[in-house]
């Protein structure tokens, strides 16, 4: 595996390419729910290209920043088993020489106001520049993302679209868990009593998707859900019905549009988050 620390470096390797690039954005701490975008890359492209960086200007929260994980020597280790061909590992000051204040406002509208854009100001638009900047510097045919973040998804689709960026977006799927857990890398921050825990966030996501495939009304399904969360330690911060497509919040579930349930709650000090799409 080919390692590149300096723009420079990788874009003198990137000129002589003549094949296409997969590419995986990741702040590190891997697990095999990276592994799996990874593997979709393969499948996508020529040649697999993932970054590890973890970045500053989208943590809304000092804490969040200082705890997330750092495992380099694993991560290698997992990078190289995938057989990934080139990790793009940059510092602070690479990608940021201008300073870490926000200049440029994506327009990204109404993403950026609910859900993670309510609970966490700022967070997208520390997202869209940083992938705008690696989308620049990489240079990807196709750029890989979860759908554990989904309201990411639909941010990075729009910067793709709004800055005319040539680049495919495909999403994977959720990895979860024997137990459901949708995997992430801040679970291993979880107690080992909390991790038991943390299975009722996609329990209580399918006993709702249940519920509502059954046209039981939406209202009192998540009710219980929130109950079922509080009365087991976890602080809820949204358990909401929304259009995938729009993330517009519903009250019940369309008969045309696709639907998303989507989940945020802290457990243990620990934000986490889920959805299922309907
Ligand atoms: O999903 C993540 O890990 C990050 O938000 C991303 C896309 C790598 C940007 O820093």
């Amino acid at each position: 595996m080919l390692v590149f620390k300096h723009i420079v470096d990788y874009k003198a390797w990137h000129a002589q390419q003549t094949g296409t690039i997969g590419f995986v954005p990741t702040m590190g701490a891997l697990h095999q729910g990276h592994i799996s975008l990874l593997e979709t890359a393969k499948k996508q492209a020529d040649t697999t290209v993932c970054s590890i960086f973890v970045n500053p200007t989208q943590f809304n929260n000092a804490d969040d920043f200082a705890k997330y994980p750092i495992q380099l020597a694993d991560d290698y280790r997992l990078l190289i088993e995938a057989n990934v061909d080139v990790l793009f590992l940059p510092d602070t000051a690479e990608m940021y020489p201008e300073g870490l204040s926000q200049t440029k406002i994506y327009p990204i509208g109404y993403l950026d106001t609910i859900l993670d854009g309510a609970m966490r100001p700022g967070h997208f638009q520390g997202v869209c520049r940083i992938v705008h900047k690696l989308l620049n510097i990489i240079e990807p045919q196709v750029v890989v993302m979860g759908q554990k973040d989904f309201q990411q998804c639909l941010v990075i689709k729009q910067l793709i679209e709004q800055e005319q960026i040539p680049v495919e977006l495909v999403l994977a799927p959720t990895h979860r868990a024997n137990d459901g857990l949708a995997l992430s890398s801040r679970n291993q921050r979880l107690s080992a009593e909390a991790r038991q825990k943390a299975s009722l966030i996609y329990s209580n996501l399918c006993r709702v998707a249940n519920g509502l495939k059954q046209a039981e009304p939406f209202k009192p399904l998540q009710e219980a859900a929130i109950k079922q969360l509080i009365d087991h330690g976890f602080t809820p911060e949204y358990l909401l019905l929304a259009d995938a497509n729009t993330l517009v919040v519903c009250n019940e579930v369309s008969d045309t549009e696709p639907m998303v349930l989507l989940i945020a709650a802290w457990l243990d000090g620990v934000r986490l988050i889920d959805n299922i799409t309907l």
